[in-house]
């Protein structure tokens, strides 16, 4: 490893990680993962992609908890809520404080890949939610992972924000399944999902006048020449997203803008055209059907269905069966 390099990594670079990258740029449509987007800089730009005019999904979904939590909750009376992808937690409040209304005592269990963040926001949950004991869960939730043991039932499974867009609809479903597995008769399973609307309206919340997802998009390269020692040089590459009408998906790419190598050690040398792109996320779009689809490939079926009054987004509640 070359250390005096400016890129180079401060610790040694998880193995996994490296195949990964080199894996995905060995297709022929190049692609790396969107997981890569998240170091504290991209969480940030995320965050303010959420506060952007043209990205209704966040807003929508919050207004959709405040109006159904209460309800939902109420009905259920969990005693453990487990989120996927929990992140900051912020729109996990409101279902949070639902628990907290009704439950005396409740175990929250927030699971995210980045440990610093997981721990900042349970920090902050402890300090809300004196009767939510806060249990965090460093994992990939793309892959099998353990949760605490013995959780006191009902639980409240949670995967919000439409994250399942992130997956094409077999890990989808595979994901969806390791969920049910985990779930007991009275457990409920709540998920938020982007719906399938005018193309220009998607591709508008994809591509922001501001250019915040541009700067987001490129900052998983920052992330590799930080993570992995990786030279990309950024003002290489531009931003674009469009919505793949067959795929009914968002493709996020960072196309190349000259010929170019860009080395990472211990994954390769990668060689791209001018124009040739990095496909960096798929956000999937669905609706009532496909998401139904989903839920019965996993052995769920639908108990509740909400969408905001102009239909841009959903929020659903799915039980064992
Ligand atoms: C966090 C995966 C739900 O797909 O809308 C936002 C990520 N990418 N703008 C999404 C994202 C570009 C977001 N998810």
């Amino acid at each position: 490893m070359t250390d005096l390099a400016q890129g180079a990594p401060a610790a040694a670079v998880d193995p996994a990680v490296l195949r990964d990258v080199a894996e995905g740029l060995s297709r022929p449509q190049k692609e790396l993962s969107p997981r890569f987007f998240y170091d504290e800089r991209g969480s940030r730009l995320f965050e303010e992609i959420t506060q952007l005019p043209e990205y209704y999904l966040t807003r929508t979904e919050r207004a959709l908890l405040q109006r159904w939590m209460p309800e939902w909750v109420g009905g259920l009376a969990p005693r453990a809520l487990v989120e996927l992808g929990a992140g900051s937690a912020e729109k996990t409040r409101i279902v949070l404080d639902a628990i907290a209304a009704v439950s005396r005592s409740a175990v929250y269990v927030p699971v995210d890949v980045s440990a610093e963040f997981l721990d900042e926001t349970a920090e902050r949950i402890r300090a809300a939610y004196p009767t939510i004991d806060v249990i965090p869960v460093v994992a990939d939730m793309t892959a099998p992972f353990a949760l605490p043991e013995r959780l006191p039932g009902p639980t409240l499974h949670a995967f919000l924000g439409s994250t399942i867009g992130n997956f094409a609809p077999e890990p989808a479903v595979a994901l969806l399944r390791r969920v049910r597995e985990r779930m007991g008769e009275t457990d409920r399973f709540l998920m938020g999902v982007d719906l399938r609307k005018d193309p220009a309206r998607l591709e508008a919340a994809y591509d922001d006048a501001a250019g915040v997802t541009a700067e987001f998009n490129r900052n998983m390269l920052r992330v590799l020449n930080a993570i992995a020692g990786a030279d990309f040089d950024v003002d290489a590459w531009t931003h674009r997203a469009f919505y793949n009408r067959q795929a009914h998906w968002i493709e996020m790419h960072l196309v190349s803008s000259r010929d170019q190598s860009v080395s990472i050690p211990g994954a390769g040398v990668f060689h791209f055209a001018a124009g040739e792109s990095i496909r960096t996320e798929i956000s999937a779009k669905h609706d009532r059907a496909s998401v139904e689809a989903m839920f019965a490939a996993a052995g769920l079926g639908t108990e509740r269905w909400m969408t905001d009054d102009d239909g841009l987004y959903a929020i659903t509640l799915a039980a064992p069966r």
